[in-house]
């Protein structure tokens, strides 16, 4: 099994560095690793943030393991060679359009979050983000109005197919969990939210064991510092899932704590940390090192079939935390490698 290691951008290779150290450990037969340049890295080594060898990489891998891209230096390149271009390039050429985005609270850090602790101790969520349409990849561009006005412009759309197949995705993940999902979408303004809602409820005809509930975009918010214990499931569009995942991931403690998996039909995966590059505090050792090495677990359970390793790492993140371990995110004072240092020690 090969895994393709794209540390990219600010933080990502201290934290891949970190996730490489766990999975290394446990010496898992059969694994091999090839690492490659992505974002800005990539962008100043090859002129390009996702290089074709990259893309190859990626193409020929059983799965992805993802740092972070973003880097302030590259910020007025044009649009087509920022960063970023990388990660959304990635999730277009692969067809990862299904973006798992977990957050729960891990005992250890209910102090952490800024919910009083026994709102946050009821969060056990997962957010399902499509990650291949939206406004995200629409018609973009800047133009003049009629009076000469400098004008931006995204287009926002979904067709019917893709919201199907990521509705599916959804429900089939609310059976796995405790069966209620709730759609999020912005219906009473938006025509695209209006066509995602009617199809998923079409598509919930076939999931009848599933609760199915709507709530706009802007009431999610709200009810997610207000209530988070009353979601399971919530599945959304490409951009409401970006801003409510961060939102997410602070209510359980720290953004330097969520994983994610951004999965094909196929089960084929790219999994990465939901939080940034972080240039603020990159090459400084501060970042956390956990929602990558929560990553890797989560690459091992969902594309490389070794449920039981995966465990045994959230075990040890578990542990960790249980004997101390914080980074800076998280209160404490701990370096990057440190926090490496302490799920090793736990494993
Ligand atoms: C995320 C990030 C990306 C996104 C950026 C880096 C393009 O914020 O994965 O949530 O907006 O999807
Ligand atoms: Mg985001």
């Amino acid at each position: 099994m090969l895994v393709a290691i794209l540390p990219g951008d600010g933080i990502g290779p201290e934290v891949t560095a970190q996730a490489k150290r766990v999975l290394d450990a446990l010496a898992i037969p059969g694994m091999t690793y090839e690492e490659a340049p992505v974002g800005g890295a990539a962008y100043k080594a090859q002129g390009h943030p996702l290089p074709p060898a990259t893309l190859d990489l990626a193409r020929r891998a059983d799965a992805i393991l993802f740092g972070a891209v973003g880097d302030p230096d590259c910020d007025s390149l044009e649009r087509a060679l920022r960063p970023e271009q990388a990660i959304l390039g990635l999730r277009k050429e692969l067809t990862l359009f299904s973006n798992l985005r977990p957050a729960k609270m891990f005992a250890e850090l209910a102090d952490a979050s800024t919910l009083r602790k026994e709102v946050a101790e009821q969060i056990d969520l997962l957010i399902v983000r499509e990650l291949n349409g939206d406004v995200y990849f629409g018609e973009k561009g800047m133009r003049k109005t009629a009076e000469g006005l400098r004008e931006g412009y995204d287009i926002m759309s979904y067709n019917e197919a893709e919201v199907r197949r990521i509705a599916h995705s959804a429900f089939r993940a609310a059976q796995a969990r405790r069966g209620k999902l709730c759609s999020v979408d912005k219906a009473n303004v938006l025509e695209t939210s209006q066509l995602w809602r009617d199809v998923v409820i079409e598509v919930a005809a076939d999931y009848p064991d599933v609760e199915l509930s709507h709530m706009y975009v802007d009431n999610a918010a709200m009810q997610l510092v207000r209530n988070p214990g009353q979601f399971d499931v919530i599945v959304t569009g490409n951009l409401f899932g970006d801003i409510l995942s961060d939102q997410a991931s602070m209510c359980v403690g720290s953004i330097g704590m969520l994983a994610s998996a951004s999965l094909d039909a196929n089960g084929k995966g790219l999994y990465e940390p939901i939080h940034g590059s972080a240039p603020d505090i990159a090459e400084q050792g501060k970042a956390n090192p956990l929602a990558t090495i929560l990553s890797a677990a989560m690459m091992l359970r969902f594309s490389l079939g070794l449920p039981e390793v995966a465990d045994r790492i959230e075990v040890a993140v578990a542990k960790a935390l249980a004997g101390g371990a914080r980074s800076a995110d998280l209160g404490g004072t701990m370096s990057t490698s440190a926090m490496g240092d302490a799920v090793l020690a736990a494993l």
